[in-house]
This record gives C-alpha cells, sequence and structure tokens, in this order.
C-alpha cells in the first residue's frame, strides 16, 4: 500500500541556491523562504553553516534565518558540518540541523575535506550538543546510488553509514542520489536491504534530476513505504563538488503526481507555481519544473 500522507522537505534555499554563480541577495533569499513559507510546506532547509571560501553562496545564511518571517509550524533547517557550524546555526535559531556524510570515500574528501571515519566523529559531536539543546539533527547520506568519482558504490556501503547516523541520534537519514544516476530497480534494491532493518519512517529520499529518473526513483521509494522526499522548488540545485549535478526533482512535479495520486502533502501547488516562476525569473534561468513550465504558460 503506498503512504497516504508524505512529508516533502523543501531544499530550493540551500541546494537550489548553493550553486548559483550569482548568488542572490540577502533580501532575495529571504523573500523566496517567505513565499515558501505561506505554501503550506512544513519544513524549509533554509541554508548551510559551511567555510564561505568553500560554498560562498552560503555565507550570508546567519542574516536569512534571522531575517525570514517564521511560521509556528515550519521547521526551518540549516546543514552544519562541524561544531563551528553548529554553533552558528544554533545562533542563527535554526530549529533544526543536517549533517551531511557520503557513502563514498572519495566523495567525502572532496566535499568536507575529511575521510567518513573522521566525519562521523565530527558530527558525533554535533549530535551530542544537539542533543543537550533539543535540536533535532538530520542526517544526509551522499551517492547512494552512485559517486561522481568512483562511479559504483554498494548498497551495504549506504546500509553502514546510514546505521550509523541513526544510532548516533539523527532523526531521519534522507538519501541522496547526489548526481540523479539512480534507475528504479536499482533504488528498489537498495532500499529494500535497508528496510530489512531500518524503519521507513527514519528514512527520506533525495533525488537530483540529472537523468531525468527522480520521479521514478520516488515512486519506488513510495512503494516501499517511505513517506519523506526531498524537492526543490522549479527544481533549482546542484553540488559544487559533484561536477555535472543538477538539480533536485522540482516540488511542483513532485506535489503534482502526489495530488493526482490523492496523497496527502499539505501544500498548495497553484501557489508553489507562483514562487517557482518567480524565482527562476530572478534567477535568468529557464523554469525546471515541467508543471510549472505547463501550468505557468
Ligand atoms: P577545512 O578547510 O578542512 O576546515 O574545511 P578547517 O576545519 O581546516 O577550517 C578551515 C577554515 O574554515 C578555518 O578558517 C575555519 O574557521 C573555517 P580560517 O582559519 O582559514 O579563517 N571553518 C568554517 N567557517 C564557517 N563555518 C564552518 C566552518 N568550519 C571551518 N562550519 C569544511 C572543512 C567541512 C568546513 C569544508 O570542507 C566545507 O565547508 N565543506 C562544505 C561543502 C558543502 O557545503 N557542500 C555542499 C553541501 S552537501 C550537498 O550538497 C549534498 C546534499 O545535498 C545531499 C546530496 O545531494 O547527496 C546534502
Ligand atoms: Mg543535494
Amino acid at each position: 500500500d503506498l503512504p497516504q500522507k508524505v512529508n516533502i522537505i523543501e531544499v530550493g534555499p540551500r541546494d537550489g541556491l548553493q550553486n548559483e554563480k550569482s548568488p542572490l541577495t540577502i533580501e532575495d533569499k529571504v523573500d523566496l523562504i517567505d513565499r515558501l513559507s505561506k505554501t503550506g510546506l512544513q519544513h524549509i532547509e533554509s541554508g548551510s553553516f559551511v567555510s564561505p571560501k568553500w560554498v560562498p553562496q552560503m555565507a550570508n545564511s546567519d542574516q536569512v534565518l534571522k531575517q525570514i518571517k517564521r511560521k509556528k509550524n515550519i521547521t526551518y533547517s540549516a546543514l552544519t558540518p562541524n561544531l563551528k557550524g553548529y554553533h552558528l546555526a544554533k545562533s542563527a535559531n535554526a530549529d533544526a540541523v543536517a549533517i551531511f556524510a557520503s557513502a563514498s570515500e572519495s566523495f567525502s574528501h572532496k566535499n568536507i575535506n575529511c575521510s567518513i571515519a573522521e566525519s562521523l566523529k565530527r558530527f558525533e559531536s554535533v549530535l551530542n550538543e544537539a542533543k543537550r539543546d533539543n535540536i533535532p539533527v538530520r542526517g544526509y547520506v551522499s551517492c547512494v546510488l552512485g559517486c561522481p568519482y568512483e562511479g559504483e558504490i554498494s548498497a551495504q556501503a549506504v546500509f553502514d553509514i546510514t546505521q550509523a547516523l541513526l544510532q548516533m541520534g539523527c532523526y531521519e537519514v534522507s538519501l541522496g542520489d547526489t548526481i540523479g544516476v539512480g534507475t528504479p530497480l536499482k533504488c528498489k534494491q537498495l532500499l529494500q536491504l535497508l528496510l530489512s532493518q531500518i524503519d521507513a519512517s527514519r528514512l527520506a529520499l533525495h533525488c537530483h534530476d540529472t537523468y531525468g529518473q527522480a520521479l521514478a526513483n520516488i515512486l519506488t521509494g513510495l512503494q516501499e513505504g517511505i513517506f519523506s522526499f526531498d524537492a526543490s522548488v522549479s527544481g533549482l540545485g546542484g553540488c559544487p563538488y559533484a561536477k555535472g549535478a543538477s538539480g533536485n526533482i522540482a516540488t511542483e512535479d513532485l506535489l503534482y503526481m502526489l495530488n493526482n495520486m490523492n496523497i496527502e502533502t499539505g501544500v498548495d501547488l497553484s501557489s508553489l507555481i507562483k514562487v517557482g516562476a518567480s524565482i527562476s525569473h530572478k534567477l535568468n534561468r529557464k523554469n525546471q519544473s515541467k508543471v510549472g513550465a505547463a501550468l505557468s504558460a
């Protein structure tokens, strides 16, 4: 049976904007998040507390988090690679933080400049402090269906790192198809291994749509019982350390599919389409959401 309700985690303001050549101003980022807040979304990943030398696009995340008009029922979260980032996120009043690991040793080095084992040590100190502060911690695992440097990644490696993050105290782990190379059968096999020991409520899928496979992989996830999915308004996104990685599944496209399957999300498609059209216009790029392009034409 398919889930009746799905959680959508909007990652556009983070994943979507971390790779933009001409970064948005603080004002424009705040405006984007405030508009998204009015669509019914309940979780908006709003920035990253990473090194500004590594990702200058996210350097003003503290100002962004401080200036948005917060709604009570919305979680505004941010990425934190280490304790320094965690402290900055906390002082900017992030409601939740996300640590980000990788199932690929090479990607871990390129993305956060350390081995997987070293990253787990850093994350453990973030989790320990966050537990004391009552700040929920989400986990990411990148490269779950393939790596830009290593190619194939074993499902067992994904399982091991996912289990480690959950045991450390992450409330949920989001499985990242970082470069969008995954296809449904492979996705299904991975999920079946993970779900043999992990409850579906602890997993999310984070599908980049580089090869046009994101919705097919998400449908596979639904069929396996997953009910949390990351998505990015107008399909914004990419990772600066994964060459060629394009945006996440567009939130509009995900919502169109879920609405027509009578799966509840609480998000209003027509208001989201307006936000997607406006941010595409602002960034001077083609709307990457097919649904958005079709319905706002
Ligand atoms: P490093 O250079 O090894 O760090 O970078 P370090 O500890 O040696 O510190 C070097 C300098 O950075 C120092 O400053 C630190 O203070 C500063 P200096 O003394 O040179 O002036 N620093 C920081 N500044 C601000 N915030 C911080 C911070 N930490 C250190 N948190 C580090 C290591 C992890 C910091 C770096 O590699 C980094 O920032 N990486 C982030 C990369 C990133 O953001 N990638 C994109 C997000 S992940 C993603 O997109 C995938 C995902 O979407 C899922 C998927 O699709 O698969 C989540
Ligand atoms: Mg991503």
